[in-house]
């Protein structure tokens, strides 16, 4: 059982919804580093576990309605089955837990947000960390020219596995650089992910002392991406 019979029922929940969804990258691996990372976010600035994993559980369930229907913004579609999902839990969550639940889905993949919530700025981040890393690396691959340039298989197997993933991301890479189409349309989209770095999008300081290295990892790919 997890911390709470909330966060288990949760998961109860949700888990089949995700595992309808054909592109990985916004599968069950991603919903569960997202809460891993919520998790230790949430440690840093003292907010409640329960909430934040339901949160990281739910935000992306309207890329399930994403794929299916070919419908844009799917943090707003995000919203709907999140209510389905709330209205089943017992006990009943207040309304003030709610709210917070369904505002920083709702807000979740805005460009900018300026609202104050915690709880949306724990949730931005730790979405945006996965695409950090060797893993990240993969996810952005596959996300952006939807294909895999190593097997799917191998990549999902090593979500754990730091060192795996950056023998797999390092290949990834090299095939992609050979095709100048690839090349040209995964470099817009590794400046983009820079840019949060470079830029300091991301919300809070502890994201930047808990994933320095994740960091670090995207900015050295992006820097020897031309040779
Ligand atoms: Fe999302
Ligand atoms: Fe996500």
């Amino acid at each position: 059982m997890e911390n709470g019979s909330l966060l288990e029922k949760t998961k109860q929940l949700v888990k089949p919804q995700y595992n309808e969804i054909d592109n990985w990258t916004h599968g069950w691996p991603h919903i569960t580093n997202v809460r891993d990372t919520s998790f230790q976010l949430a440690k840093r600035k003292g907010a409640k576990k329960d909430i934040t994993g339901i949160i990281a559980y739910c935000h992306d369930l309207g890329r399930i309605i994403e794929e299916k229907e070919k419908l844009p913004d799917h943090a707003t579609l995000s919203v709907e089955p999140t209510i389905r999902v709330l209205d089943q839990l017992t006990p009943a969550l207040s309304q003030h837990d709610f709210g917070t639940i369904i505002g920083a889905i709702a807000v979740h993949s805005d460009f900018n947000y300026v609202g104050n919530k915690e709880y949306a700025k724990i949730l931005r981040d730790a979405d945006k960390v996965d695409s950090l890393g060797a893993w990240g690396i993969l996810r952005s691959i596959k996300f952006t020219l939807k294909k895999d340039f190593v097997p799917q298989e191998e990549i999902l197997k090593n979500q754990n596995n730091p060192k795996a993933l950056e023998e797999l991301a390092e290949k990834s890479i090299f095939i992609l650089k050979k095709q100048p189409k690839s090349k040209e349309k995964y470099r817009l989209n590794l400046n983009k992910i820079s840019e949060w770095i470079e830029k300091e999008l991301f919300h809070l300081k502890s994201t930047y002392n808990l994933f320095s290295d994740k960091m670090e990892y995207i900015l050295n790919v992006k820097k020897n991406f031309d040779f």
